[in-house]
């Protein structure tokens, strides 16, 4: 049975725009001919950022209580967004928006070479705080303009197309987040493909917001920059990664949360030493630590963005919420894994 994910947003930021359907995966509504509407939820790393830049595993699931949703309809004027970064051609969009002008071009490109759309995105999931933004708003944008251009895209078009929007969010992403926001329940991750993962214990988590910007792309380049200068380090802290998320995975389907909790914790001392930690980041994973959480890391492409937090149960992971909130997280999520 496939895993369900139910994930309530306790203190997330207020949305600035109407809220996105919690309605299921893209896309959405039976539309009119022309017109399109799709969406795609957040997504927290459970554990194997960056190692699986270089081919290892990772673990990944939705946060479904946050998403983005796009409206497209076709047009004869030139294509357009209007989104809450921006309201104007797709010609004259800022740079910041260039992953989301590739996935509206993507998708044309793919569906009806010749044709121009109008495209709305209505989004409450940070950006730049490692939740999945970009990849989100371009899995909702790719499968609402196919749909207005009269194609359903099968998974695999679905995240080709988010992909090349992924590339031009940060040059060389793994495909984990791609596959992360449009997948129904926690996800196993290497090299492109998925597998479901079997959890032996429900699993519930904290995602909390540092407030500090997360810059994926720089984080990115920092670790290959490691790479470049320190062989060693790099290959020691990347196959410790990626044993401990094996080993993570055994935990889930054993229903060991301490065991879980230790691999997090080590994961988060990896990622520091790879250089995408961040001491707002060390200070909310401590924070939780203090608070009972049997395991804290960094989560996503660090240098800011979030911590993920184990907690035991529902309650507790309330407590955590609050005790985060405290210590500064300006926004805080749930989610949990039940027993599949
Ligand atoms: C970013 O959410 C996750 C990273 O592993 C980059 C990637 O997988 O492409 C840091």
């Amino acid at each position: 049975m496939t895993p369900k994910i139910d994930a309530s947003a306790l203190r997330g930021d207020a949305p600035t725009q109407p809220r996105a359907s919690r309605s299921a995966d893209a896309p959405v509504g039976d539309p009119s001919p022309g017109a399109g509407t799709a969406r795609a939820t957040g997504k927290v790393i459970l554990i194997g950022e960056h190692s699986v830049v270089y081919g290892h595993p990772a673990i990944a699931l939705p946060i479904t209580s946050i998403s983005a949703r796009a409206e497209v309809t076709m047009t004869t004027a030139p294509s357009r967004i209007d989104s809450e970064l921006f309201h104007g051609s797709l010609a004259a969009a800022p740079d910041r928006l260039l992953p989301t002008v590739t996935a509206v071009r993507a998708a044309i490109a793919a569906v009806s070479p010749d044709a121009q759309v109008h495209v709305r995105i209505l989004s409450d999931i940070p950006s730049e705080r490692g939740v999945g933004s970009s990849a989100a708003v371009a899995g909702a944008v790719v499968s609402a303009v196919s749909q207005a251009l009269g194609r359903v895209l099968t998974p695999d078009e679905r995240f080709d197309l988010i992909q090349d929007a992924e590339r031009a969010a940060h040059g060389s992403p793994s495909g984990l987040d791609a596959r992360a926001v449009c997948a129904p329940g926690p996800i196993w991750f290497q090299q492109g493909a998925i597998e479901h993962i079997t959890v032996g214990a429900a699993l519930h988590l904290v995602v909390a917001d540092s407030g500090v910007r997360g810059r994926t792309r720089e984080a990115v380049a920092a670790v290959r920059e490691v790479r470049r200068s320190a062989p060693s380090v790099f290959d020691a802290a990347v196959s410790s990664l990626s044993a401990l998320t094996t080993l993570a995975r055994t935990h889930i389907s054993a229903g060991d949360l301490a065991g879980l909790g230790a691999a997090l914790n080590a994961a988060h001392r990896h990622l520091g030493t790879l250089g995408v930690g961040d001491p707002a980041l060390d200070h909310l994973a401590a924070a939780a630590r203090a608070g009972g959480s049997p395991g804290a890391k960094l989560t996503g492409g660090g240098r800011g963005g979030c911590v993920l937090a184990l907690a035991d149960d529902p309650e507790h992971a309330a407590e955590l919420v609050a005790r985060l909130r405290a210590a500064g997280a300006p926004a805080a999520w749930t989610t949990h894994m039940e027993i599949a």
